[in-house]
C-alpha cells in the first residue's frame, strides 16, 4: 500500500479526498527495557515503518473511524468520544480523542478517519504507539492545540492506560513522537529529558528478527510486572526512602536489597538497577564508537531479562542465543516488553546473510515457526506529509 491507494482507498470510503496526512513511526529499542515506568532511562529509536492517518473534518456531529488493516468500521458521536468501546483497535485513536477532551478541549466537529499500519502487529515493535501518537499528532494540529511533541506522547501513554489498559512508560510514545532520522533517543523517562545520539555504524546493520510469537502484552504479564517493581519500591522504603528504583546505584541496591522479602519483586528490582546502569554504560560506548562493550551490555541485559525480571521464553531466547553463535554478531537481545515480539542485534554486513540462513533455520527447527527479519532504517518522529 503506498500514499497514492491511501489516498484513493479514504475517496472510496467517504467519498471526498481527505484535507491532510500524518505519519507516527513505530520504535525498537536499543537497550534500556522496563527501565521506563521505573523511572531509569532508554535508548530507542524510531523505525521508517509505522501508522498513516488521512483524515478530514466532515461538519457532522460524528468521527468515522476506519482502518485498512482491521475489518471494523467505527462510528462515534461527539458526546461518545470519552468511553472505552469493547475490545476493538478503535480504542487506540478513541483514547488519544478522550484525552484532549480530558484536557478541557472542545471538539466541536466530526471528522473522517482512515488509518493504515505497516509496523507487524504483536512483534513488539510498537505498533499500538504509533497508532495512538498519529492521532495525538493530526488532532493537535487539526484543533490548533500546539501541544509540543513530548505532550503528544504523554497523552498517547494516557491513551493506552486508559484504553487499552496497559500500564506501560513513556519509552514507545516518546520514541514515536521525537525520533530523529539515524539516531537513538536517550530519554530519562524521570525527567523527560533526552538526547539524540547519532547512529553510526560502519559496516554494521541493526537487524531485527520477528519471532512470530505474538507478544501479548494486554496478558496481564506486564502490569503484573509494573506492580512488582512498585511492591520492591515499597519493601525497600522500610530502610530508604525511594520514589523509583532507577534511583538506586547497583552498589546503593547490595545495601538495601535485603529489605525486599518477596523474592520475586527482589529479582524484578535486580533486573532494574542492573539495566538501568547498562544502558547508561552502553550509551557511553556507542558515543566512544566501541560497538563491542555495547554489544556485550545487549547480550548481559538479554540474560537478565531472561532470568530475572522472565519475559523472554523459548521463542526470544531461541532467537537470542542463536544469534551469538554466529561470528559477526556484535550483540543481540530481546527488545520491547517481551513474551514474544523481536529480538534486536548488531550484525556485520557480511554475516547478515549468515544470519538469516542459520538462526532463522534453527528457530525454525525448534520452535516449528517461521521467523522474518528486517534491518532496520532508523527514521523521523511523528509528522505531517
Ligand atoms: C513496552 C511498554 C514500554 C516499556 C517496554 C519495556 O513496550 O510499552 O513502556 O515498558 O515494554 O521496556
Amino acid at each position: 500500500m503506498n500514499l497514492q491507494e491511501l489516498k484513493v482507498a479514504f475517496v472510496e470510503a467517504y467519498g471526498q479526498e481527505s484535507e491532510a496526512v500524518y505519519f507516527a513511526p513505530g520504535r525498537v529499542n536499543l537497550i534500556g527495557e522496563h527501565t521506563d515506568y521505573n523511572g531509569g532511562s532508554v535508548f530507542p529509536c524510531a523505525l521508517s515503518f509505522g501508522a498513516y492517518l488521512l483524515m478530514r473534518p466532515n461538519n457532522e456531529k460524528f468521527v468515522n473511524f476506519r482502518s485498512m488493516n482491521q475489518p471494523e468500521v467505527i462510528k462515534l458521536g461527539l458526546n461518545e468520544l470519552t468511553t472505552p468501546l469493547e475490545k476493538t483497535w478503535v480504542n487506540y485513536p478513541l483514547g488519544v480523542f478522550a484525552q484532549f477532551i480530558k484536557r478541557g478541549v472542545e471538539i466541536k466537529q466530526g471528522y473522517d478517519i482512515l488509518i493504515w499500519g505497516n509496523v507487524p502487529n504483536g512483534a513488539g515493535l510498537s505498533s499500538s504507539a504509533a497508532l495512538e501518537v498519529v492521532t495525538a499528532y493530526a488532532l493537535n494540529d487539526q484543533l490548533g492545540t500546539a501541544f509540543n511533541r513530548t505532550v503528544l506522547a504523554q497523552i498517547s501513554q494516557k491513551a493506552e492506560h486508559e484504553f487499552a489498559f496497559v500500564n506501560c512508560g513513556i519509552m514507545d510514545q516518546f520514541a514515536s513522537a521525537n525520533g530523529a532520522k539515524d539516531s537513538a533517543i536517550h530519554l530519562n523517562c524521570d525527567t523527560l529529558n533526552f538526547e539524540l545520539v547519532p547512529v553510526k555504524l560502519e559496516g554494521v546493520k541493526i537487524l531485527i528478527s520477528n519471532t512470530h510469537s505474538p507478544h501479548k502484552l494486554d496478558s496481564g504479564a506486564y502490569n503484573q510486572r509494573v506492580a512488582e517493581c512498585k511492591l520492591a519500591v515499597e519493601q525497600i522504603n522500610k530502610v530508604r526512602p525511594i520514589k523509583f528504583l532507577a534511583e538506586l546505584t547497583e552498589a546503593e541496591f547490595k545495601d538495601v536489597e535485603s529489605a525486599i522479602t518477596d523474592v520475586t519483586a527482589h529479582k524484578r528490582a535486580r533486573h532494574v538497577v542492573g539495566e538501568v546502569q547498562r544502558t547508561s554504560d552502553a550509551v557511553k560506548a556507542l558515543k566512544a564508537g566501541d560497538l563491542v562493550k555495547f554489544g556485550q551490555l545487549m547480550n548481559a541485559s538479554h540474560v537478565s531479562l531472561r532470568d530475572d525480571y522472565e519475559v523472554t521464553g523459548l521463542h526470544l531466547d531461541t532467537m537470542a542465543e542463536e544469534a551469538w553463535k554466529i561470528d559477526g554478531v556484535i550483540g543481540s537481545r530481546m527488545t520491547g516488553g517481551g513474551f514474544g515480539g523481536c529480538t534486536v542485534s548488531l550484525v556485520k554486513d557480511e554475516a547478515i546473510d549468515t544470519f538469516i540462513d542459520k538462526v532463522g533455520t534453527a528457530y525454525e527447527a525448534k520452535t516449528g515457526l517461521k521467523p522474518q527479519f528486517y534491518i532496520a532504517e532508523i527514521g523521523d518522529g511523528a509528522c505531517k506529509l
